[in-house]
Order: C-alpha cells, then sequence, then structure tokens
C-alpha cells in the first residue's frame, strides 16, 4: 500500500505582516487529489492495520458534508476497500438517488462505491453503543471501523508525520485547525519542546482541551478558543470576505470550515501583537477542499 506524502511543501505566504513575522502554510491539501490534508495521515495507518488484519470493508460515520466520508470513500476505492458511511440524516434516504439533490460530497463517495445507512440524529447520537455496532455488524458483516473524524490512536501515529525535522528547526510556532484534536495531537507529539503548538477549534465546547490531552502527556500547546465564528460550520460574514480575500492574495484556496478559521485567527492575532517579533509561523492547511463543492457558504 502505497502512501508518500512527498507533495506537502511549506509555502511562505506573499503577505508582508509586522515585526518581521513570517507565515508559511504546509500544503497537505496537495497531498493527494482525494484524500487530502489530515485525512491522509489519519487513515494511512488504519489502512495499513485493517489490510494486516484481512478486513476487506471500513466503516465509518459523519455528516453529509464530511471531508471524513469523501476521504474514507475515496481511499476504499484506491486500495481496494468496500467502504460503508453512516450518515447522519435520515431525511437524506429519499434524495440521495435525485438528481436534482446538490450534495457532491455524498454523490462523489457514492461513485467511489461507497454504501451509505442515513440514520436520525437521535440514533446518531448512540452510534458507539456496542449494541448499536452488533446491529451493523449483523447488516452489513465484519468490518474495520473508523471512528467519524477518523481520530484514533494509529490516526495520531500518521499526523505525527506531518513535521518534518526541517520544520521543528525552523518554526516557533505551529497552528493546526481542530474538530477532534487527532491532527494536533501527532502535530504535538512530534514538536520540539521549545516550539508551542497553536490550535484553532472549529467548534464550541471547552471539551477539545480534555480531548487532546489523552493523546500527549506534552505541554507546549494552546487552543485558540475565539475563532470558531459562532460554531461548527457556522461563519461570519467577516470570515468569509476573508477567505476570499486570502485566495486573491495568495492563490491558495482554502475553506471557511477549518483552515479559513485557522488563518482569519492567525492573521487577527498577529495584528494584535500577540506573536514576538521576528517570529516563524507554521500553519498547517489540513485540506477539505471537497467541501467547498457544496456551495453551503456565499458573501453576500
Ligand atoms: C479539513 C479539516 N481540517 C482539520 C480538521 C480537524 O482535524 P481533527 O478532527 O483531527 O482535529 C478536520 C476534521 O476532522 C478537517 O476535515
Amino acid at each position: 500500500m502505497r502512501f508518500e506524502a512527498s507533495n506537502s511543501v511549506n509555502q511562505p505566504l506573499p503577505i508582508q505582516f509586522a515585526n518581521n513575522i513570517r507565515v508559511f502554510i504546509k500544503r497537505e491539501d496537495l497531498l493527494h487529489p482525494q484524500i487530502s490534508g489530515n485525512k491522509f495521515r489519519k487513515l494511512k495507518y488504519n489502512l495499513i492495520a485493517a489490510r494486516q488484519a484481512s478486513y476487506h470493508t471500513l466503516l465509518t460515520f459523519g455528516g453529509a458534508y464530511s471531508n471524513h466520508i469523501a476521504a474514507v470513500a475515496a481511499a476504499g476505492h484506491e486500495f481496494g476497500f468496500s467502504t460503508i458511511g453512516i450518515i447522519r440524516g435520515e431525511e437524506l434516504v429519499d434524495k440521495i438517488n435525485d438528481n436534482t439533490f446538490h450534495n457532491p460530497t455524498l454523490k462523489l463517495a457514492q461513485q467511489q462505491g461507497m454504501r451509505f445507512k442515513f440514520i436520525s440524529r437521535s440514533d446518531y447520537r448512540d452510534k458507539t453503543s456496542l449494541k448499536f455496532i452488533e446491529q451493523l455488524k449483523h447488516e452489513f458483516g465484519e468490518f474495520y471501523l473508523i471512528p467519524e473524524g477518523g481520530t484514533n490512536a494509529l490516526a495520531v501515529q500518521g499526523c505525527r508525520e506531518i513535521l518534518t525535522e526541517q520544520d521543528q528547526q525552523q518554526f516557533d510556532y505551529v497552528c493546526c485547525a481542530v474538530g477532534t484534536g487527532g491532527t494536533i495531537a501527532g502535530i504535538i507529539e512530534s514538536s520540539l519542546d521549545q516550539q508551542m503548538i497553536l490550535g484553532f477549534p472549529a467548534l464550541k465546547g471547552d471539551f477539545l482541551q480534555t480531548e487532546i490531552a489523552q493523546w500527549t502527556q506534552k505541554t507546549n500547546w494552546q487552543l485558540m478558543p475565539d475563532y470558531h465564528c459562532g460554531g461548527y460550520a457556522k461563519t461570519t460574514p467577516a470570515l468569509l470576505q476573508f477567505v476570499a480575500d486570502f485566495y486573491a492574495k495568495t492563490n491558495i484556496e482554502i475553506e471557511p470550515i477549518y483552515t479559513g478559521k485557522m488563518l482569519f485567527g492567525i492573521f487577527d492575532l498577529i495584528n494584535n501583537g500577540f506573536f514576538p517579533t521576528n517570529s516563524q509561523i507554521l500553519a498547517i492547511h489540513t485540506g477539505g477542499l471537497q467541501g467547498n463543492l457544496n456551495n453551503r457558504f456565499k458573501l453576500s
């Protein structure tokens, strides 16, 4: 199974910041056209483990626009696994085969061979119960289970490979968007103690502090909780304007749910004097650009 991360490069932003601060963006979005960004890292050791244990099917969970669902479907297609997506929202059952239904995430996943089971929001909350998993096994046979968002110990192991030795030497700060916390946990684990790892939660709630701490003993990290813009998949006009301006200035496409919020936060922190003079900042582009195809967020 070939999982090579040779496409990821650090690109300096062509933007002049005050105090000789420099920002580079690690283009993890370029790792793979469909298994992009942190998904590539999170799936790598899971797929190797699934293959070694002779599983033929991957099963996972997600919402209707989930980057993780898109990536698992693509990875299954590329590496020869059947895939099953347990999707939040039973109302989608009737829509998925309707030609007028606009949801590139699910349509592309379906084209890659993913089978879906749509469940209600209340069943979805219960999705990890033993009883529900047993029901799924009864329905689909044996499968390798990948959790929602893809975070588990093997995912954290894969995310340790995001930072290179050169990154450890060069950067004072490494910044990363946070959903479930697996990606930043891997980055923290492979960072040097004198580096500071900043996490930008894409959603509200202080549970992420504990979620991340379960994967690492290190303390050189901090969450920046003020840039979720109202919560998961919520946006503000200022955020959407920032994402559009960022593309105009850099020619780098980002999305407003994860990387957009992180960069919005980094720029705001720079303007507010958070970073010392001469800081070298590495911002991780965690991909997820497939989400932009859904056209959910528009500048008014
Ligand atoms: C594009 C993108 N960036 C960042 C994240 C956050 O990663 P994690 O869930 O590991 O915190 C996600 C979601 O999982 C994502 O889809």
